[in-house]
């Protein structure tokens, strides 16, 4: 791999990062239980809940207090808010501060339609006056960093990003993160690295987080070289690789790094995950919420498909125990349970990003 310079630590104002390398968030699979498991492999900089709805927050809606459940081990942490008012974002920022949490992200990235429809998400990348209003209210009703997490725009033809990341600057954002493909986009194509330099020369001191399809060490190095960004954040590339993380401060601090994990480090990862939920919910309503978690973590660990479907139909603890034991005592399908394993696609939402 090429040598270059890697740019000065990251710090979000006057949060410094231990790392430049950031959990993105993944609603539905970046909650507590599995910041902890990446945590505890090391290496993570920032992690960031699933985007919270403000207004939900402030109502006490169970599921949005759940989304901001954290614990000592998850820190520096942050907590993601959309919302298109000014009102229920500025106060769900305050109220945010006062539990506690380190930085607030503000969602300006999300394609999706009952989110966009409601005028918050990426469609915010196509009011300017509005939008800085809004992100200008919620930076000074707190003392904590606010970033602001983005596409590059609505569409090719409104690349809105750079100018953006410029006015956010001056309103006090202390960082951006990028994703680097337009609303249009959805997930398709591959990242426009160039499109991500460009929000890097906007902006004069704030770091910007190069976002998007990195799921390597050498992801990560090109993400940086290409782009000059600050940090990487990566969604789909820890789900599959959670110890990319330490991976890559690894190589950042030695120029060299260990494997991700072996089928068997995977299932003890996945024990832990799964006490991490039941620690917080108790087993029965843990067995139910690990289901979607399970299905990603057993199709990375290559275990044959019928075995992975009687994880869905586990119903007790003892079941539970009894097929963690089966899987350890089967093994991966392909390759072996001591070596690296392949490579896992994570598929994401597919057709016209109108209908997601
Ligand atoms: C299932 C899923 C859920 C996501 N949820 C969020 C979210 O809550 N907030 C957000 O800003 N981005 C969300 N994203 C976008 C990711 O954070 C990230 O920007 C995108 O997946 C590209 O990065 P990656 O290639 O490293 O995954 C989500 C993406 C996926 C696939």
């Amino acid at each position: 791999m090429t040598c270059f310079s890697f740019p000065p630590p990251v710090s979000y104002g006057s949060l410094q990062l231990a790392s430049r390398y950031l959990l993105s968030p993944l609603a539905g699979f970046t909650n507590l239980s599995f910041r902890r498991i990446v945590r505890e492999i090391g290496g993570v900089g920032l992690a960031t809940t699933d985007l919270v709805n403000a207004r939900g927050l402030l109502a006490g809606s169970l599921r949005s207090l759940e989304l901001i459940e954290t614990c000592p081990e998850d820190s520096p942490f942050a907590v993601q808010i959309f919302g298109s008012e000014i009102g229920p974002m500025r106060d769900a920022a305050q109220f945010l501060e006062a539990r506690g949490v380190h930085s607030i992200d503000i969602n300006m990235g999300c394609p999706v339609k009952r989110i966009v429809a409601n005028g918050s998400g990426a469609s915010m990348m196509c009011r300017t006056d509005e939008t800085l209003n809004l992100v200008r209210a919620v930076v000074e009703a707190v003392r904590i960093p606010v970033s602001v997490k983005m596409r590059l725009g609505w569409d090719a033809t409104q690349i809105t990003a750079p100018f953006f990341a410029r006015q956010f600057e001056q309103a006090g954002v202390a960082a951006v993160a990028i994703h680097g493909r337009t609303r249009a986009q959805g997930f398709s194509g591959c990242v426009d690295r160039d499109g991500i330099r460009q929000v890097v020369e906007a902006v004069e001191r704030i770091p910007v987080i190069g976002n998007g399809d990195v799921r390597t060490v050498a992801d990560a190095e090109v993400m940086l070289r290409e782009t000059g960004c600050h940090g990487v954040s990566i969604g789909r590339g820890a789900l599959a690789n959670p110890w990319i993380f330490r991976q890559l401060v690894e190589w950042e601090t030695t120029g060299s790094f260990g494997p991700s994990g072996t089928f068997d480090e995977r299932l003890t990862l996945m024990q832990s995950q799964f006490r991490h939920l039941a620690e917080r919910h108790g087993a029965d309503s843990a067995i139910i919420g690990f289901r979607k978690m399970a299905h990603w973590s057993l199709k990375a660990m290559h275990v044959r498909a019928r075995l992975r479907h009687e994880f869905q139909l586990i119903q007790s603890s003892d079941e539970l125990d009894r097929y963690f034991a089966k899987l350890s005592a089967e093994g991966p399908i392909s390759g072996n349970r001591t070596g690296e394993l392949p490579e896992m696609h994570i598929p994401v939402p597919s057709g016209p990003v109108e209908r997601w």
